[in-house]
């Protein structure tokens, strides 16, 4: 099994094949996902939503990540593991990024880091990237920004494009090795993947893209509550796992477990 790298996307890029992606914050799931030839795994910012109950991505830190990217990098045979950089670790600079990424890098085992913001981002891009580490760049909605972006609002409709795209050739001259967009309108993301010789990820940016990645919590049916327009559902883990739940404290109620074939003999 040959382990994925950053050339598998190019190259799928290059022959017009769809790569895909999820995240993933664990051993089991980064297994699982890993096991099923998902081609990259993003141990994501998003785990404070989905892992530490933050309300959004803002106060994680990076010791909150270094051990779930530690166990979804040693969990994988053959993904690609992203590390994603959290807010207030690369934004003063491109030496403060620089030692943010050799952190995950050298803590983890991951194979590449994230992180967000196009033009503004680019000189952090450079450094890290002329170390040897490449670098996930990421635009259009970023998470990390939501203050100052008004919500969760689409971003590059209209005239704004030109900023969309501003931003993509600014990650791309810097070296990152893909882009991930983040809700933006799916012409918008066509015209940043035709312009674009790295490959483009979607997430929530429409098919015209090079390859797609979700929230697993959200694309399996685990988040409570609403999820994205974007998301399609592919199981209904918290329905299973509520339905398991009632099952158990109704059998442990009522005698029937643990029955005579879960218990020993003497
Ligand atoms: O943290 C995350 O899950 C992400 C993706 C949604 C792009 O950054
Ligand atoms: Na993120």
């Amino acid at each position: 099994l040959k382990r994925v790298r950053t050339r598998h996307f190019q190259r799928a890029k290059e022959n017009g094949i769809k790569f895909t992606g999820l995240t993933s914050y664990d051993q089991l799931t980064a297994g699982i996902f890993d096991e099923a030839g998902i081609d990259f795994l993003l141990v994501g910012d998003s785990a404070g939503n989905n892992v530490y109950g933050y309300d959004t991505t803002l106060p994680v830190s990076i010791d909150d990540l270094i051990p779930l990217a530690r166990a979804v990098a040693g969990a994988v045979n053959r993904a690609f593991v992203v590390a994603d950089m959290p807010f207030g670790s690369y934004e003063t600079g491109p030496d403060e990024a620089l030692h943010t990424a050799f952190r995950f890098m050298k803590e983890t085992g991951a194979h590449a880091v994230k992180l967000e913001g196009g033009v503004r981002s680019a000189e952090q891009i450079r450094r890290i990237v002329s170390a040897g580490i490449p670098v996930m760049a990421h635009i259009g909605f970023t998470p990390q920004s939501e203050h100052g972006l008004g919500g969760h609002v689409i971003q590059g409709r209209g005239e704004q494009v030109e900023q969309l795209l501003a931003d993509a050739h600014a990650v791309e001259d810097a070296g990152a090795f893909a882009v991930v967009l983040e809700m933006v309108p799916a012409e918008a993301a066509a015209r940043v993947t035709s312009e674009l010789r790295i490959p483009t990820i979607g997430v929530g940016a429409g098919p015209h893209v090079d390859g797609q990645l979700l929230v697993w919590t959200d694309w399996a049916g685990f988040t409570k509550g609403r999820i994205p327009k974007f998301v399609k559902q592919y199981a209904n883990l918290r329905k299973t796992l509520t339905d398991a739940v009632s099952a158990y404290r109704e059998d442990v109620e009522t005698g029937s477990y643990p029955g005579p074939e879960h218990s020993y003999e003497d």
